[in-house]
């Protein structure tokens, strides 16, 4: 039974205020803290400020003290009935996700179901957008399909991660980002030469998050690296001309959230993993039209973005029985907090995007090894690409 809940205002990797929530039950104390995006969707939950999570905090306490913690999903339902966004999805997936580990006695993956196979890290090597950084797209990201271990596969993404850092010396690095990607002055087509050189050496292939909503206004797209705008149309031949050129298997949010239409299409004219961040927002319903109208074939999955942990199990469903990989994702800003590789093992995720470097992503990267030691035959999920 839920003794107490309590919570408190903690920064995360980006200096900023975030929420650590604790659930005590007669068994113990469970804890989870809450990750911030800065590139958001316009249809996924919204975050509260402290100061007003502090105010609501007492009747969503008393609501929760005396329910029975060995089912997640009660705790979600009253956590809903209160209103995710009225609470914030930020107070509401902090408990969602210290309830998950309160059923499961500290084991995440366990109350969800146990261990089924191991995601491949997709990682940030060189950034943008908002996130800081020469580019105009947001990320550019490399997937180590050759690993056969989880060790492996995040071995690797560091070695390129550290020759790509070497490579670009001469490219104007100034830095790391909100991810721990690297930061330079050279343009889309210079970096993605360079990210794709390394990673053929380490047997590695490239995608990209063009974080397309980021860069849209009025009907148009503007690239602040090429100082031009471009049109629907010219924005597709680009992402088209990136894809040939580079090869790329996976593109993220090629088009901004709202135009299914382009999504489409662009499914028509690659055979490659063209998914949805924005586009899904992991909201079940946006899931349901995506597999519909065939808009993608990969779904990135945020807790945050959906705000419970329930309703993030349901976005996942959809996504499996509609034949997309889902891609269980971290935010920019994050914590410590290492539920997203419990999340990924216990729903089988091919892919999980947790960065490459700074301590805020290695935690969740050595929480995959640690549970890859914990099964007998552990296996990679199968990735299709
Ligand atoms: P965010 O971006 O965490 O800053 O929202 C991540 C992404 O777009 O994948
Ligand atoms: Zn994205």
């Amino acid at each position: 039974m839920i003794k107490n809940v309590r919570i408190e205002p903690v920064l995360n990797s980006r200096g900023e205020t975030t929420i650590f929530a604790e659930i005590i039950t007669n068994r113990g104390t469970y804890s989870a803290s809450a990750p911030s995006g800065k590139s958001k969707g316009a249809y996924e939950a919204k975050a509260q400020p402290f100061e007003k999570i502090k105010k609501l905090f007492p009747a969503v306490r008393k609501k929760l003290v005396g329910l029975d913690e060995s089912e997640f999903s009660i705790i979600d339902d009253t956590l809903e009935s209160i209103g995710v966004d009225r609470m914030g999805s930020n107070l509401a997936i902090a408990l969602s996700m210290a309830a998950v580990r309160a059923a499961g006695n500290g084991e995440a993956y366990a109350a969800l179901g146990g261990i089924k196979s191991f995601p491949y890290p997709l990682g940030n090597v060189v950034g943008g957008g908002v996130h800081g950084g020469g580019l105009s797209i947001q990320e550019v990201l490399v997937i180590p399909v050759k690993a056969k271990n989880v060790r492996e596969a995040i071995d690797t993404n560091f070695a390129i991660w550290h020759a790509v850092g070497n490579e670009l010396g001469a490219h104007g690095i100034t830095g790391r980002n909100d991810e721990g990607a690297w930061v330079a002055t050279a343009d889309e087509a210079e970096t993605l030469g360079i990210v794709t050189n390394a990673a053929k050496k380490f047997g590695a292939k490239v995608g990209i998050d063009v974080a397309a909503g980021q860069l849209y206004k009025r009907g148009k797209y503007y690239w602040p690296s090429l100082g031009r705008t471009m049109s629907k149309s010219e924005q597709m031949d680009k992402i088209l001309d990136f894809i040939k050129e580079f090869r790329l298997v996976y593109v993220e949010d090629p088009f901004t959230e709202t135009d299914w239409e382009s999504f489409a299409q662009l499914m028509k004219k690659t055979k490659i993993l063209v998914c949805g961040d924005d586009l899904f927002a992991t909201q079940p319903e946006r899931l349901d039209i995506g597999v519909h109208r065939k808009a993608a074939r990969a779904a990135i999955i945020k807790p945050d973005q959906a705000g419970l942990i329930s309703k993030t199990l349901r976005a996942i469903h959809i996504a499996k029985d509609g034949g997309l990989a889902h891609v269980v994702s971290h935010r920019s800003g994050e914590t410590c907090d290492t539920f997203i590789a419990d999340l990924a093992v216990a729903t089988g995720a091919p892919l999980i995007k947790c960065g490459i470097s700074g301590e805020e992503r290695v935690v969740k990267a050595n929480r995959l090894a640690e549970l890859w030691d914990k099964v007998k035959k552990p296996v990679m999920t199968k990735l299709r690409l």
